[in-house]
């Protein structure tokens, strides 16, 4: 059995998939823009991605949008791949094509260089902390040099890792260094941008504990964590008077090109569209 009629329906699969506000932001655009179309969570576990992946392909779903933990699985299981999610090795989107075949892309960090550019502008000649050596971490060095950004100091709890990230990216971003923890006040002198991709500081989680007076005054710090919206890193950065970048921008722009994907517009992210998701975080709390 198949889909009929003229209505397109996507999906936004993960484990756990009710925290996400994927079904909110295309619902906003769905409505906004007249379209006949729907996007529905589908609960996953790691073991029935591909099963899943498969039933709703069938049933005419005209793609997914992919969040943790299956962005490494939806790169493997895809027949082609964009650039970016050729880099991140993962996907956080999938197009089902009319031939059976099935698109990766990755616009997570289209969605962070859009949410930077949005609120800073270019990082030209500017120094950036990226704190984090996880896939979002990848992702989020592609946006910084797309930017444009000078330097990359990236800081990881676990230096392991982080030596890891810097030796894989070694040939492509030569302007990624890596620093110490434990060096963190040289790591943030003279940065504009101290971005975290971590997941300390979502609901339910550990804060970041970083001492933030080593920051100069006229830095901005980003956090990719909208759940809180206001975490206690960018509580403690505006209590400084820095400036901050929450973590919806990235997630409003990331989802853009994946609504134009399935629906055939390309949606606009408006004060209205951050409204309704603050809304709806706000009742969660
Ligand atoms: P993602 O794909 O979302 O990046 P991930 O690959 O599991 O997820 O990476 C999570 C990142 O958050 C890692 O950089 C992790 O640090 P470690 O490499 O040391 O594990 C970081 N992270 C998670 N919780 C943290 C915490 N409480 N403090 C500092 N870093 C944390």
């Amino acid at each position: 059995m198949t889909l009929t009629g003229k209505a397109r329906v996507a999906g936004i699969i993960g484990w756990p998939v009710t925290h996400s506000l994927s079904p909110v932001l295309h619902g906003h655009w769905l409505k906004e823009y007249g379209i006949d179309g729907a996007m529905v969570p589908l609960a996953a576990r790691q073991e029935d991605f591909a099963a899943v992946i498969d039933g709703v392909r069938r049933a005419g779903f005209v793609g997914v949008n992919v969040t943790v933990p299956h962005k490494e699985a939806a790169f493997a299981l895809a027949h082609r791949l964009d650039d970016a999610a050729r880099s991140a090795g993962a996907a956080n989107l999938l197009i089902f094509h009319d031939d059976g075949t099935i698109e990766g892309r990755n616009t997570d960090s289209i969605g962070l260089a859009e949410s930077l550019r949005e609120n800073i502008g270019a990082l030209d000649g500017k120094t950036v902390v990226l704190l984090g050596a996880g896939g979002a971490a990848r992702g989020a060095i592609f946006a910084l040099d797309s930017l444009g950004a000078d330097t990359i100091r990236i800081v990881n709890r676990s230096p392991d890792r982080a030596r890891d990230l810097a030796t894989s990216l070694a040939k492509d971003v030569k302007k990624a260094k890596l620093v110490a923890l434990d060096n963190w006040a040289s790591a943030a002198e003279g940065a504009a941008l101290i971005a975290n991709t971590t997941s300390a500081g979502m609901s339910g989680q550990g804060p970041l504990n970083l001492d933030l007076s080593v920051i100069a005054a006229g830095s901005t710090v980003l956090d990719i964590v909208y759940s809180p919206l206001e975490t206690k890193l960018l509580k403690d950065a505006a209590a400084r008077g820095l400036q901050t970048i929450d973590g919806l921008g990235m997630l409003m722009h990331q989802a853009a090109p994946s609504f134009e994907a399935f629906f055939g517009v390309r949606p606009q992210v408006t004060p209205a569209l951050r409204a309704a998701l603050e809304k709806v975080l706000r009742e969660r709390q």
